[in-house]
Formats: C-alpha cells, sequence, structure tokens
C-alpha cells in the first residue's frame, strides 16, 4: 500500500460532482471549494478528502507526506482535443494574419493543413515522437494530465497510421494519460483533390477497419465544415466508425454554420467541437443528445474569427467544456489556464465555469468523467498545486505559469 498525504491545502477546488458525468447549466459554477483541507490519497488513487485530523485513523504510518500550505489545488486539466503530434511550424501563417490573410485565404493557397501533412509525412515516427514527447513533458508542467491526440496530418494510410502509432507509443510511455483520435477526414490530400469522394471511400473502406482492428483510436473526428467535409461526407464517415464499435466527435461549426452539431446529436457523439457558428436549433440538438460542447477559445483568438456562444450554451442546458485544440496552424499553444482568461473575457464565462469546463467536462468530453476531472473519493489521483492566494488568479494572472507540483496517479512527479 502506497500513501501520500497532501496537507493544508489552503484551497481545494474539488469540481466534485457526485457521480453526475458533467456539469451543465447553473452547476457549472458550483466548483466545490473547501479551505484548509487534506486528501489522502492510496494507489494512486484518491481514498479520503478531509481535515488532517479526520484523515488520522486511515493514515499508515510510512505515508508519504506533502505540505500543501499557501498552495491552491485543482484536478489536472484534461485537455479533451489536441492535434499535438506534428512536424513543421507554421510562423510564416502567423505573419501573414498579422497582414491581414485569413486562415481560409492561407489554406487555399497550399498552406494550412495540408503544409502540415507535407512535414509530417515526411518525418520518421522517432523524431515525431521526440518532438511530441517534449510538448507533453511541458503540458504535464503547466498543470494538463490528460490529454486527447488527434492523427490528421497524414491523410495517407501508411501516415495516418505512423500518427496513430506515435500517440499509442506516447501513451505507454508518458506520464500523462492519452487519449487517441484518428481524424483521417482532417482535409482532402493533394492527390484528391479532384475526387473527394473517392478519399471519403478509402477513410471508409481502407483506413477505419485498419485502426479499428488494430485498437489504434478510441474516437474517430471529422472536420465537417465548409471547404472540408460536407454533412453527408462525414456522415458516411463516422457512421462506418460506430460500426465498426469507435465513439465520435466532430469538428462542427467552425468557419460556417455546416450542420455539424446535428449530425453530432444524431449520431449520438460524445462530443461537438469548436461550434463558433452554432444556430439556436442546433443548440437544442446538442443539449437533447447529451452531446458536450467543446469550445476552443484559443482557436477565435488567434485566428481572430469570432467566438462560440458560450453563454447561449450554458445557459441553454448543455455541458460546455473548454479544450487548447493545440495545432501549428489555428492555437499554437496548450495553456489551458491562458483558454481559461479568453474564456472568461471574450466569451463571458465566469472563472468557477472556466474551472469545470477544463476539468470535469473536458473528462466527459472524452467519456472518462468516471475515473478523471474532479477530486472525489476513487478517483485518479491527478491534482495540480499552484502557487497563488486562490483559485480566481489562475485566469486573472494570465500569462505566468502557476504551477508549483504535479501529482499524476498519486506520484509526485519531477521536472529537470
Ligand atoms: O481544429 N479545424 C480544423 N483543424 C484544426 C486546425 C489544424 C491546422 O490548422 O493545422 C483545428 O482548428
Ligand atoms: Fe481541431
Amino acid at each position: 500500500m502506497r500513501q501520500l498525504l497532501i496537507k493544508n491545502i489552503n484551497q481545494l477546488v474539488t469540481v466534485a460532482s457526485g457521480g453526475k458525468p458533467w456539469k451543465a447549466g447553473a452547476e457549472m459554477r458550483n466548483i466545490g471549494v473547501l479551505e484548509n483541507s487534506s486528501v489522502l490519497v492510496e494507489n494512486g488513487r484518491i481514498r479520503a478528502i478531509g481535515s488532517e485530523k479526520d484523515l488520522a485513523s486511515t493514515l499508515a504510518p510510512d505515508a508519504e507526506t506533502l505540505d500543501a500550505s499557501d498552495r491552491v489545488a485543482l484536478p489536472g486539466f484534461v485537455d479533451s482535443h489536441t492535434h499535438l503530434v506534428f512536424a513543421g511550424s507554421r510562423e510564416n501563417e502567423f505573419a501573414l494574419r498579422a497582414e491581414g490573410k485569413s486562415y481560409q485565404e492561407i489554406a487555399e493557397q497550399g498552406g494550412g493543413i495540408l503544409s502540415t501533412v507535407k512535414a509530417t509525412r515526411e518525418a520518421g515516427k522517432r523524431d515525431l515522437k521526440k518532438s511530441a514527447a517534449r510538448r507533453l513533458d511541458d503540458l504535464l508542467q503547466h498543470g494538463t494530465t490528460t490529454v486527447e491526440i488527434k492523427s490528421g496530418y497524414g491523410l495517407d494510410p501508411d501516415s495516418e497510421i505512423k500518427m496513430l502509432e506515435v500517440i499509442n507509443d506516447l501513451a505507454k510511455e508518458h506520464y500523462a494519460t492519452i487519449v487517441a483520435t484518428f481524424l483521417g477526414a482532417h482535409a482532402v490530400p493533394p492527390e484528391y483533390q479532384s475526387n473527394p469522394d473517392a478519399y471519403v471511400a478509402l477513410v471508409c473502406e481502407r483506413m477505419l477497419p485498419y485502426v479499428a482492428k488494430r485498437r489504434l483510436a478510441e474516437f474517430c473526428d471529422v472536420f465537417c465544415d465548409r471547404g472540408y467535409f460536407s454533412p453527408d461526407q462525414s456522415r458516411k464517415i463516422l457512421n462506418e466508425a460506430v460500426r465498426l464499435g469507435m465513439k465520435v466527435k466532430v469538428h462542427a461549426e467552425e468557419l460556417a454554420a455546416s450542420g455539424g452539431a446535428g449530425l453530432a446529436a444524431d449520431l449520438h457523439a460524445t462530443s461537438a467541437d469548436h461550434l463558433e457558428h452554432v444556430s439556436q436549433e442546433g443548440i437544442e440538438k446538442l443539449k437533447n443528445g447529451g452531446v458536450v460542447a467543446t469550445l476552443l477559445p484559443g482557436v477565435s483568438f488567434f485566428l481572430n474569427h469570432g467566438y462560440a456562444p458560450a453563454r447561449l450554451l450554458i445557459d441553454s442546458g448543455v455541458p460546455v467544456a473548454i479544450a487548447s485544440d493545440f495545432n501549428p496552424g489555428s492555437c499554437m499553444s496548450f495553456s489551458m489556464p491562458l483558454m481559461m482568461t479568453i474564456a472568461c473575457t471574450h466569451m463571458k464565462m465566469s472563472p468557477e465555469e472556466a474551472i469545470t469546463s477544463c476539468t470535469l467536462n473536458g473528462a466527459a468530453a472524452l467519456g472518462l468523467s468516471s475515473r478523471l476531472g474532479s477530486i472525489e473519493v476513487g478517483k485518479d489521483a491527478d491534482i495540480i498545486l499552484y502557487d497563488i492566494p486562490n483559485y480566481r488568479y489562475l485566469a486573472y494572472h494570465f500569462g505566468a505559469n502557476h504551477v508549483a507540483t504535479v501529482i499524476k496517479n498519486g506520484t509526485i512527479l519531477e521536472f529537470s
């Protein structure tokens, strides 16, 4: 038996949901703050929460103790949408956007996703893995303990499989909890520009069966948007994924109102992501379909293309998650506190709603909230200690890393 007692926590933000898979509506503001509290961790899981005195009777004599005076504790962030495995970079596009070019204009001129596809196809597995592992170390040091990673910069069978194998290797070898998503339909590759339906057929008939058979990904995702995949093409791919036993997600309504939210609801998707252009009708469908709305404030900020209607979604009772969408084109940041700051300033979410969105509801967007996303008895002990006076500082004092200690599965991580 391996015990760790984290004692004297100045402020413990539990985000406890009492067994509910997510928080919605007014509940999102209830983040379960406890003052001067302690957490007892046993074999990587949370065994008990209370005052140090309360926990004394369950404490083993050889328990490790961590004094968290002056610290604020939160659940590790669950970043439920990233494209963290990629080669190359796109700072040239960043400069072009500063001159007034849009993301779509750049993509139409051969930049965008396809420029990262070119670099990723050329990269070896070892290099892809090395750069991604370094990013994951960084993520952990910024408080993210669980991360979803998509393929989608390969767009041919071998390159997509290469990406998924890298993600699966990282999942085995890295401290972070990693969830793999197959995004073969991220863009139409250059070879199929004149016949996109043939690429959809390739995804359905060759890639998906292989991915499902080897269990290389838990989720299948599609970029259902103007200039990418139509709702019909997306439905075909996602239906096939469901038939093969995979769970589904949709990149929906980012660049235009394209019907992705309704599609996500029809298919019982775990989440619909982006949603900058979602309609009231789409919001109702998400709510009735039990789909988590994953908002990506960093993309709206970085591309400066408008924000998803977070208030409308929350006030309509849709469970809202926030993720970084970390990728070299539309959001070159994985800082979840920064996403919270943007959500509060530009989307009028409260700091408490932002915290719920980055933790419990992020876990729900991966179907993992029975295990992750809150500090509650029985859950994995993924706990971050911050050097801040209270939890509201996290989004308020932006652009700094306030992490003091990272505890993943009950282990205190040391960074060199
Ligand atoms: O989620 N929207 C589609 N895909 C990514 C962008 C990827 C890229 O530009 O490389 C996104 O924003
Ligand atoms: Fe994305």
